[in-house]
């Protein structure tokens, strides 16, 4: 999957962009299953979880499919047991067995098909050693706004004056797409992104075609339960975490 929504851009831009997310949190819960583990990290970006995870966990891999992304990660302060690779979360392969996958903040969703969706759970669960984990988060679906069809919001972002963002929802491929314009200073950037969202149960059954079994959910770092919202996403995620069936036989 080629994306140029993950341009230098983008790229630049994108730690600004997210530090309002909680991420030392997200680090705690993630520390607890990495302890002393090597830790692949499938659509890694900028190191923003790769990084900090290095501290409680033997090593880190981090793959991306956008040397931009890479770029910026490697211009940050990289501790020696985390390497990052260019590779495609469906398709990058190694001989090594990692105690610990991630596919975090909808890394998942970029891939907008059900097949590719199970490529990446397969993929994931064929690098896990016997007993390890898979740890996916997702955005809750937006269930409204299929219905509605489209929407746009205005976002409220750190580095532009103003972010506009409208989505086309299908509810039949359950693809969601968003295009955003951002203005700054009287010039123009546009986005587009689309994602496939994914209903727990549909993700439950590829992690079980791919041998492994959902161990916890919850609906954020903190560990509140998952529940659904009608009114989702603003309010929670979806984070799975599923454990290697012991002798689950390779996808
Ligand atoms: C929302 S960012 C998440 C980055 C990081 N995991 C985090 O939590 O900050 C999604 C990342 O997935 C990468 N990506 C997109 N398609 C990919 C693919 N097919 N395989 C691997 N990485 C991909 C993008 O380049 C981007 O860096």
């Amino acid at each position: 999957v080629e994306s140029t929504a993950w341009d230098g851009e983008q790229a630049a831009r994108y730690d600004i962009e997210h530090t309002r997310i909680d991420t030392p949190v997200t680090v705690r819960y993630l520390s607890d299953l990495a302890a002393g583990c090597d830790v692949l990290e499938f659509g890694a970006g900028t190191g923003r979880l790769a990084i900090p995870l290095a501290a409680s966990c033997r090593s880190v891999v981090g793959i991306d499919t956008s040397e931009h992304m890479l770029a910026a990660a490697a211009k940050r302060e990289v501790p020696p047991n985390v390497t990052f690779r260019q590779g495609d979360a469906a398709s990058w392969t190694s001989a090594q067995r990692f105690g610990l996958v991630l596919c975090a903040f909808n890394l998942l969703l970029l891939f907008t098909t059900q097949e590719a969706q199970l490529a990446v759970i397969c993929n994931a669960a064929n690098h896990l050693a016997p007993g390890g984990n898979l740890v996916i988060e997702n955005i809750h679906p937006p269930l409204r706004a299929f219905e509605e069809g489209e929407r746009m919001t205005a976002l409220h972002l750190p580095y532009v004056d103003v972010a506009i963002s409208t989505q086309t929802l299908d509810w039949k491929s359950f693809q969601v797409d968003q295009s955003t314009l951002y203005i700054t200073a009287g010039a123009c950037r546009t986005r587009q992104v689309t994602q496939r969202m994914l209903f727990p149960a549909e993700q439950d059954l590829m992690a079980r075609i791919a041998g492994l079994r959902l161990v916890k959910r919850m609906g954020n770092w903190r560990g509140t339960s998952w529940r659904l919202d009608p009114h989702g996403p603003s309010k929670s995620n979806v984070i799975s975490t599923y454990q290697k069936v012991a002798g689950a036989a390779d996808n």
